[in-house]
């Protein structure tokens, strides 16, 4: 069968270098043309605390790691790492990275770091988590970690988008947690979801900033106006989004806090570069 291949034809292919801190995608789901999600491997030793963000990437065409910041969408609990992420179409990262599929290698440094953990905030009553975009990511792992339900009695996840169909990720998730054996009982009657559209027509509607000044998510869900006594928040938005909701935070008398002075809220970038 052999007969006629030279020695160059018959000897194995080098396999393909591994990347420098090489994860292995488990799964991927596109949720519209610019937004989908992916499960890869843990590294045995990473170690995260909810709502931390790692950088992660693919290697460059001048053959140097391409990185960028990434929320850990999934709970610090979790066997594998879950990432939610824009398609921006001439993006260096993402143009390349939403074509990743099950059993490819991407790079993953594993050094979290971030401010929106609970150690940054003082106990409280309510928790309120405010996003818009992709910045539903870090809360993606905040609402599927127990501590959250344990320290607040009360979790609210207001979630903006311009259409419905980028809520979706979202949606799925709570219902998936409200279903769920372990957490569904935990979730029960705490995790209020809050998800509005501003650029379609749905049932809730409204940029964040004005369903909080208004008091419109106050009356819907049936709660007391927003106070430092009892209210922590933590924000994750575009920076013109952090910008304004800082505002309207500040307005409510709460302050903003670090991991180095836990107070009333903390605010993250979901990504850098808007103008502002
Ligand atoms: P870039 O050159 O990085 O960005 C090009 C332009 O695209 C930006 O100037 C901006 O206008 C726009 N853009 C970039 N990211 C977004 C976004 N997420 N939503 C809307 N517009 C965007 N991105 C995610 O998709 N998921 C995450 O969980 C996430 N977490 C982040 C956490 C932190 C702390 C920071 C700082 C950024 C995060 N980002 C996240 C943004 C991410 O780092 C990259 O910017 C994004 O993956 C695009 O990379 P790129 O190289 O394709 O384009
Ligand atoms: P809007 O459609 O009224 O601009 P984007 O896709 O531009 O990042 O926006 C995501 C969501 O965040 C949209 O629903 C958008 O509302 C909302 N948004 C953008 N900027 C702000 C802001 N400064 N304050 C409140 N909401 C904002």
């Amino acid at each position: 069968m052999t007969e006629g291949l030279t020695v160059t034809e018959l000897a194995p292919k080098p396999a393909k270098p591994h990347l420098p801190d090489a994860q292995i995608v488990t799964s991927v789901k596109h949720w519209t043309d610019n937004l989908f999600s992916f499960r890869v491997t843990r590294p045995q030793s990473l170690r995260f605390r909810s709502g931390e963000f790692v950088m992660i990437g693919l290697m460059g065409d001048n053959g140097k790691p391409l990185l960028r910041a990434y929320s850990i969408a999934s709970p610090n609990w979790d066997e594998e790492l879950e990432f939610y992420s824009i398609k921006v179409p001439d993006g260096p990262l993402t143009s390349k990275l939403q074509h990743i599929k099950v059993g490819d290698e991407i790079i993953l440094r594993p050094k979290p770091v971030g401010t929106l953990v609970h150690d940054a905030l003082l106990p409280g009553k309510r928790v309120w988590f405010l996003a818009t975009g992709t910045g539903l990511a870090p809360f993606a792992s905040l609402m599927r970690d127990p501590e959250t339900y344990e320290k607040y009695d009360q979790v609210i996840m207001m979630h903006t988008c311009r259409t419905a169909d980028e809520l979706e990720y979202g949606r799925q998730l709570v219902e998936e947690l409200h279903n769920d054996e372990l957490i569904g009982e935990m979730v029960a009657g705490k995790l209020r979801y809050y998800p509005t559209t501003t650029r379609e027509e749905t049932a809730q509607m409204g940029r964040i900033t004005d369903n909080l000044t208004s008091g419109k998510v106050f009356d819907d869900l049936d709660l007391p106006r927003m106070n430092p006594a009892e209210d922590r928040a933590m924000v994750c938005g575009s920076l013109a989004f952090n910008v304004d909701v800082k505002a309207v935070l500040e307005g409510f008398g709460l302050r903003e806090g670090a991991n180095s002075e836990p107070l009333e809220y903390v605010v993250e970038k979901a990504f850098v570069g808007d103008g502002i």
